[in-house]
């Protein structure tokens, strides 16, 4: 028999189990986007956190946050930092610090509890943490920048330099941290050991304004007897940069900054820093550069250079460098990986005699080689993003790019190799110098890139649109190596702004893309001229070139997008000036009479063109794309500086862009509705951007529905192709876009994976129909611009679609458009509020649609093609559930929808 007592207890703990998990929680704390940061420095931090409950329409109605230096204190209420006390307000995203300052190399802990809207207070959350970098730029001091001897000017690549200094702790310690940056790319190691998975430190910036340093913790690494060792490479700082053949834009000499900063167990703190005591020698790596490769002689390996009892006796004395510390910042998105490990979908030998092995995957990184041969053997490892017609290794599209590893043997043992200071855009690895046969188990493709949490999820019944996705998905990891670059392949690889700007938004869903772009429009605002105008890569290694309507427009739209996405009203703050002055510079070209004309641009880059006599390609005027970008790019800033409170400024601006929109309807519109240019992009920009009268704009609409049913084609370039689909929706063509989506035939999206991309292409057709190669010099298989098709695919055939009034999908849009035979999709994104679902199928003549809202959150839902009377909303009537808010509209209905999960049903009328 159960004993009275014990029933007791049963009840009490089923009664905690039940009320516990239906209590609202708090979770996934970040601070400035990530999970407990150290070397941060930023004075306010932003801290967000998560409410999740089982129940629906939650949302919060206060807050209340604590800080302080200990967990302890922080249970104790003891020397809070910062106490916010109850603050009544629903945020839960950018919640800024507004405690005591937070000097240098301190960690701090923070708990958040939130009420909700039914009255409930959630438990505190578990402590999360961050900790301050050099908070202070005299603390810097204490290390020198040191060098080799002066190797002179350069003019090829040099051998890679290792430093190294040993030390000894007689003290127990608590805590170490290395803040370390340099002059080129390093690799370091304490103790023998690498410190970090992360690679190419200290990342790409514009170097002179402002270079990164990391910090790392390497409490666990340390002895009694240690060494640091650190290795140098060219990297961007002085290897080759840019197509024009360009080497050490930045500087001739590499250099080391490194501070260690110890705290014992008895409250002393010691620092080892990098200074005239440090030691260097050249060692294995006779070469190395970005585009080129790398090459390795075993030979001259320094075995234990990087342990505490290596005999340095034959090193040099490191040279000081009289270098400034002033442009040192901290590091604001984590470093490259190796974030995915490939293996050999085959081994085989070409047409030609090739060895070559095929990763299955056009990827970014390098590969690890398992091989064995005789003292003197060089192994030469060649990378290929295609086969050519023939099925023989083809890298002529790589141009100067020599993208080829040497590794020289010194002995008969087996040997792993792995490049250090290099990186490839490959599928095929084409390898030469082997003795033994190349199994699949010989090697494995290493994908690198800028970790970026996976957000995004898009899937549906077509295939061959799933490849698409992927080829998305792959495009933007393999160009996120630090910037967002074109290509990753050939002598390029550099941070163009307009493949940026119109893959932002598609980054953004499939990416948590939002440390990534903060860093990179830094450098975009410092590398930025004078006179306002943005060159055309950035970080800026090609400055002869600048301005460009929709490439400079990156400097608006970018942080716009990471606004409308994540909230960030400071990014706006930051980058406000940097705006202004782009468009300052447009209205000052323009001049009274609000056009903008004869600038430099690169116009509809790539648009369809065509052989035929009477009609050579779609070609949209240039200042017809440059007057539009100014209206649109003078009208959003219009809206940042409401939304920064800079009322006055954002009332200039507004009168700006109704200006430019006048003179654009004077110059390029006809009274019909016609443009100028009567392509697709230049109805598509019109449309877009809000750049005719009411009244012409069913007129421009149905123009641009013409000419799509007559190619049955696209025929845009980089600055049409991204709205494509989204305009032709708008106007109520889904007919039309869902036609141009699933088109198997070039030019299209899916003509590339008919012809087996595994990325996306730079142009429509880098392969001709009848299997050969475009030969112009651009022509990179790696190249996410047309990517941008995903914000289409995510936002209206998943349905998940942000607004710009409530930003960071405070309130959105779930509303899947049906249509190219699609019987399913399913769009999720994981928010800074939490997940969203939108999964449909139509099965039997009836629409099911799972969805789910985050809590803190709510949706308009519309259902395409419903019923009022014949929707179930979790099983029931949503006719009779007076709770809901909902109505019908044309053929749709609308409900509006607190947070949850819903299962919804209805007889889909076609
Ligand atoms: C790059 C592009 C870029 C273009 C400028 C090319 O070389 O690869 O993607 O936007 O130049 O128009």
């Amino acid at each position: 028999m159960i004993s009275k007592l014990r029933l007791f207890f049963v009840f009490i703990t089923c009664f905690i189990a039940v009320h516990a998990s239906s209590q609202t929680k708090v979770t996934d704390l970040v601070c400035e986007y990530m999970h407990n940061p150290i070397g941060i420095d930023i004075e306010k931090p932003r801290l967000s956190w998560k409410l999740i409950s089982d129940k629906h329409n939650i949302s919060q109605k206060a807050y209340e946050i604590k800080v302080a230096y200990s967990e302890k204190d922080l249970k104790a209420n003891k020397n809070l930092l910062w106490h916010s006390g109850k603050v009544e307000s629903s945020a839960s995203i950018h919640v800024q610090y507004q405690g005591q300052p937070i000097p240098s190399f301190k960690k701090v802990y923070w708990t958040v509890r939130v009420w909700d809207n039914k009255g409930k207070l959630s438990s505190w959350s578990e402590p999360s943490t961050w900790e301050t970098g050099v908070m202070d730029d005299e603390q810097w001091n204490r290390a020198s920048w040191i060098s080799v001897h002066d190797e002179g000017k350069i003019t090829t690549s040099l051998p890679s330099q290792y430093y190294r200094y040993d030390f000894n702790i007689e003290k127990k310690v608590k805590q170490a941290r290395v803040y370390i940056t340099s002059l080129g790319t390093y690799k370091l190691f304490l103790n023998g050991s690498k410190v970090s998975d992360y690679i190419f430190g200290p990342g790409w910036t514009s170097y002179h304004k402002r270079l990164q340093y990391q910090t790392y913790d390497v409490t666990e690494m340390l002895d009694k007897d240690n060494a640091v060792g650190v290795m140098l490479g060219d990297g961007w700082y002085r290897g080759r940069m840019g197509w024009q053949n360009d080497r050490a834009y930045y500087g001739d000499r590499l250099g080391l900054l490194f501070m260690m900063h110890l705290r014992f167990s008895d409250g002393s703190e010691k620092w080892i820093t990098s200074n005239k005591d440090w030691k260097w020698s050249y060692g294995p790596i006779i070469w190395s550069d970005h585009y080129d490769g790398e090459c390795y002689d075993l030979n001259k390996e320094l075995t234990g250079w990087n342990l505490a009892d290596y005999n340095d006796g034959e090193w040099h004395k490191v040279e000081l460098l009289d270098v400034t510390k002033d442009n040192l910042v901290a590091n604001v998105n984590e470093l490259p990986k190796i974030i995915k490990e490939l293996k050999p979908i085959d081994v085989f030998t070409s047409p030609k005699g090739e060895l070559i092995a095929d990763l299955g995957q056009n990827i970014v990184g390098n590969i690890r080689l398992k091989v064995k041969g005789l003292p003197g053997d060089t192994i030469i490892m060649k990378y290929a993003e295609v086969l050519d017609n023939d099925g023989n290794f083809y890298t002529a599209n790589l141009r100067s790019a020599k993208a080829t590893d040497y590794l020289i043997l010194n002995d008969e043992s087996e040997v792993v190799y792995e490049p250090n200071f290099t990186f490839h855009g490959f599928r095929y690895v084409h390898l030469q110098g082997l003795r033994n046969p190349l199994s699949k188990d010989d090697l494995t493709g290493l994908a690198i890139h800028s970790p970026m949490r996976e957000t995004g999820h898009f899937e549906c019944s077509d295939s061959l649109l799933n490849r698409l996705q992927k080829n998305i998905e792959w495009g933007q990891r393999d160009n996120f190596l630090d910037v967002p670059t074109d290509c990753p392949q050939r002598d390029e690889r550099l941070g163009w702004t307009g493949d940026a700007q119109v893959f932002s938004m598609t980054a953004a869903y499939n990416f948590d893309v939002a440390t990534f772009y903060t860093k990179w429009l830094k450098d975009l605002a410092a590398d930025q001229l004078v006179d306002g105008r943005v060159p055309v890569v950035i970080p800026d290694v090609v400055s002869k070139l600048k301005g460009s309507a929709a490439w400079a427009d990156a400097v608006i739209i970018v942080p716009w997008t990471m606004y409308r996405v994540y909230g960030d009203i400071r990014i706006l703050e930051e980058q406000y000036d940097s705006m202004v002055k782009w468009v300052e510079y447009m209205a000052r070209k323009a001049g009274k009479s609000y056009l903008w004309k004869n600038d430099f641009h690169w116009g509809d880059w790539l648009a369809f063109t065509s052989t035929r006599s009477d009609y050579p390609g779609a070609t949209t005027e240039k200042d017809l794309i440059a007057n539009s970008y100014f209206r649109y790019s003078s009208m959003l800033l219009s809206k940042i500086a409401s939304i920064i409170g800079k009322h006055e400024d954002s009332r200039k601006w507004a009168e700006l862009s109704e200006n430019v929109k006048s003179a654009f309807i004077k110059e390029f519109v006809t009274p019909n509705g016609r443009l100028v240019s009567h392509t697709q992009t230049a109805y598509l920009l019109a449309l877009s951007f809000d750049m005719l009268p009411d009244t012409l704009k069913p007129k421009a609409a149905n123009y641009l529905a013409q000419d799509v049913e007559k190619f049955k084609h696209l025929t845009t370039g980089f600055v049409g192709t991204p709205l494509l689909c989204n305009v032709l929706s708008d106007i109520g063509r889904d007919d039309l876009a869902f036609m141009l989506l699933i088109r198997k035939e070039y030019p299209s999206w899916l003509y590339p994976v008919t012809k087996g991309a595994t990325t996306i292409w730079e142009r429509w057709n880098c392969i001709l129909p009848d299997g050969s190669f475009h030969l112009m010099g651009m022509n990179s298989f790696n190249h996410y611009a047309y990517g941008a098709i995903g914000e289409w695919m995510y936002s209206y055939i998943g349905g998940i679609k942000s607004n710009s009034e409530y930003p960071a999908y405070k309130y959105f849009t779930l509303s899947p458009h049906v249509g190219g035979g699609l019987t399913y999709a399913k769009g999720e994104l994981i928010t800074m509020y939490g997940k969203i679902l939108s999964s449909w199928n139509i099965t039997n003549g009836i629409f099911n649609y799972e969805i789910e809202i985050p809590c803190n959150t709510s949706a308009k839902v519309v259902l395409p093609n419903a019923q009022v009377a014949d929707v179930l909303i979790d099983n029931k009537a949503l006719e009779n559930n007076k709770s809901l808010d909902f109505k019908a509209e044309g053929k749709n209905v609308i409900i509006e929808l607190g947070s949850g999960k819903y299962k919804i049903q209805y007889k889909y009328n076609n």
